[in-house]
């Protein structure tokens, strides 16, 4: 046998004499390559969740937090590593801790979706993750899967190749840097989360954030709120791993004077791509390399969120800034404390002191985005794998709001308290099952309360002009259009099956985008465009041959995005706008994937540390829902 290097790490590691397995497939791999892999390792994270007092804007806000910090600690690993992560609970509302993206191959059981996946982890109470992260690397991340408490439980979920940084199909950065977007509260946000699934909207983030620090285009009685400071040395090169946690929000992040190339997505590698901004739904990760290039000095680095333009209602929103400062430029310290003064760019570079600032996309410019995402391709590496070209399944899922009777069977229509405002997938709303086993339990012992789901409608009930502007204000037009029901929606695949979904924006309410994100599995992206879906010319358009791999697919705006996927990993996954108000008014569904035929294509029991409802002494049915009411937190629309 070889010997194997051992990886000194920076987190708590050990090596994993049990991993056979991977240890097997590891030299394999080494023998054909040449390249001297790194052992597998566990990862160990403790994540104690407890609420602190934050203080910005002038006012102290509890916040729900991981390990006391705000984004919570990046997990990062090495392609091939298993990790454990330690939930401790002490905050008093039920959590799950989801792994955005990864794929969790043969084991949805850590996939943390609150009563889909597993029970949620009560106050006082503890649960250990444990993940295998074989055939992914880039940059992915974490986040409580419960409604609005993910604002401030989020953090990177780094994962590196296992032939080290010189393995990059692009040049190795001199360093590596989580870029986190995301938003201020000063609100209780299970209270939100409660209020927002029962009909009672318009509730709005105070600032915008990047890696925490609102910046100083915000203040608190005139002193300015601390930035994001990025140290750079003249020529060298950045990776930029840009995360969007935000709830409501795609941003546009910009350096002044700098560009960005984009080699990465999503964890999957693109064909570089240069341009000078870049648009980041949330949900949607993008790694990009920055080289300081430029004179020396101090350029903004500013994120901001774009919207639907009118007749869409306006929404509250705010631009952050942070500040890429060269090492040596004469003016070290602390951010501008002003915002004037600021040199737009263009204007010939910094001078003396002011920082320059870019030139933004405007607040409605939506198209920026749909050109940033239609050029991203994907970079033929050796996990990209091949689109499916014959298609078994065929889905058309028009994305939308609805209303149904708050109280009854009727109602009057329109703008009225007497409606409860819910966002739909062809017209239902989801909904929590009614029962106190998660579905992924109830479907792996074939309990009999998965009679109770309804099959996702493969299509709208009606054809109609989906993407009419004259349908988002309020009228009698859409009335006919917008009736809505609420179900606990499911769509079995058998194994392999390569499904097609056709994802539609519409104009019912609203003309917003949707960030569809899928859990367990990457979609290749085959198209996106505007207006309405056409198959009779759209088709011809769909790029077979290297289209980008995502785990969330910004649907634009009045327009529509074709993706494929082989649903091949069994199990129950959610599937689910990624706008926090989108999912907590029901825009999601389950996609359950079958069992293969052998053992290795099916799901395995559940892990021995595994929460059970009958099983673990603390938890009673109950309690479970008691909690929740007592705590006012529902996972998404059902309580
Ligand atoms: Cu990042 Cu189901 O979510």
């Amino acid at each position: 046998m070889q010997s194997k290097p051992y990886k000194v790490a920076t987190m708590k590691r050990r090596s994993l004499p049990a991993a056979a397995a991977a240890l097997t497939a590891a030299i394999v791999f080494f023998l054909s390559t040449g390249a001297l892999p790194a052992a597998s390792a566990i990862v160990e994270h403790t994540f104690v969740v407890s609420q602190v007092k934050m203080k910005h804007l002038c006012k102290e806000t509890l916040v729900t937090v991981v390990n006391g910090q705000l984004p919570g600690p990046a997990i990062e690993v090495t392609e091939g590593d298993s990790v454990a992560v330690h939930v401790i609970n002490k905050s008093p509302y039920n959590i799950t801790i989801h792994w955005h993206g990864v794929k969790q191959w043969l084991n949805c059981w850590a996939d943390g979706v609150p009563m889909i996946t597993q029970l949620p982890i009560l106050p006082n109470h503890n649960f250990t993750y444990r993940l295998n992260i074989t055939g992914q690397e880039g940059t992915l991340w974490w986040h409580a899967h419960v409604a609005f408490l993910r604002a401030t439980l989020h953090g990177a979920f780094i994962i590196r190749p296992r032939h080290g940084a010189s393995s990059y199909p692009f040049p190795k950065p001199h360093r590596e840097i989580p870029i986190i977007i995301g938003e201020w509260w000063e609100l209780d946000l299970a209270q939100v989360g409660w209020n927002m699934a029962h009909g009672f909207l318009f509730y709005f983030a105070s600032a915008s954030t990047i890696n925490g620090k609102l910046g100083d285009l915000f203040n608190c009685s005139g002193v300015a709120e601390d930035g994001y400071v990025l140290d750079v040395e003249p020529g060298e090169t950045y990776l930029l791993r840009v995360i969007n946690a935000a709830l409501f929000s795609e941003y546009y992040l910009k350096i002044a004077g700098h560009k960005f190339t984009v080699v990465a997505a999503d964890a999957n590698y693109v064909t570089p791509y240069t341009t000078d901004v870049l648009a980041i739904a949330p949900g949607e990760t993008v790694d990009a390399l920055v080289v300081a290039d430029a004179p020396p000095g101090r350029y903004y680095m500013v994120a901001k969120p774009n919207q639907a333009p009118l007749p869409d209602t306006q929404t509250p929103e705010y631009t952050t800034r942070g500040m890429v400062q060269y090492s040596n430029s004469n003016s070290h310290g602390a951010m501008q404390r002003s915002s004037r003064g600021a040199e737009e760019e263009g204007d010939g570079g910094p001078s003396g002191d002011v920082p320059v600032a870019p030139e933004m996309p405007d607040t409605h410019d939506t198209i920026t985005s749909f050109y940033f995402h239609g050029n991203l391709t994907s970079l033929r590496h050796q996990r990209s794998s091949l689109v499916p070209v014959q298609v078994d399944e065929r889905l058309f899922l028009v994305l939308g709001l609805g209303s149904i009777c708050r109280k009854g069977q009727s109602c009057k229509r329109g703008d009225t308290n007497e409606t409860i405002l819910l966002a739909t997938m062809n017209n239902v709303s989801f909904q929590l099952p009614a029962m106190t086993t998660p579905l992924l339990e109830a479907h792996y012992y074939h309990t009999n309360g998965m009679g109770t789901l309804q099959e996702l409608p493969n299509r709208p009930p009606r054809a109609f002009n989906f993407t009419d502007p004259a349908l988002i204000p309020y009228g009698p037009k859409e009335e006919r259009l917008e009736p809505t029901s609420r179900a606990t929606m499911v769509r079995r695949f058998r194994h392999g099956a390569a499904v097609e979904v056709v994802f539609q924006s519409t104009g019912i309410l609203q003309g917003d985008s949707n960030p569809m994100h899928l859990h367990g599995h990457d979609m290749f992206l085959l198209a996106q465009g505007l207006g309405n879906y056409d198959a009779s010319k759209d088709v011809a358009r769909y790029n077979l041959v290297n289209p980008l791999v995502k785990n969330t697919v910004v649907v634009p705006n009045l327009g529509w995005a074709t993706v494929r996927f082989v649903a091949n990993n069994p199990g129950v996954w959610f599937m689910h706008c990624h706008y926090e108000f989108h999912l907590s008014m029901g825009m999601a569904a389950v996609f359950i994937v079958e069992d293969g035929p052998t053992v290795d294509k099916s799901l395995p029991p559940p892990p021995a540390n595994f929460l059970t409802c009958g099983h673990d002494d603390n938890l009673v049915p109950d309690e479970l829902y008691l909690q929740t009411k007592k705590s006012g937190v529902s996972w998404i629309n059902g309580v």
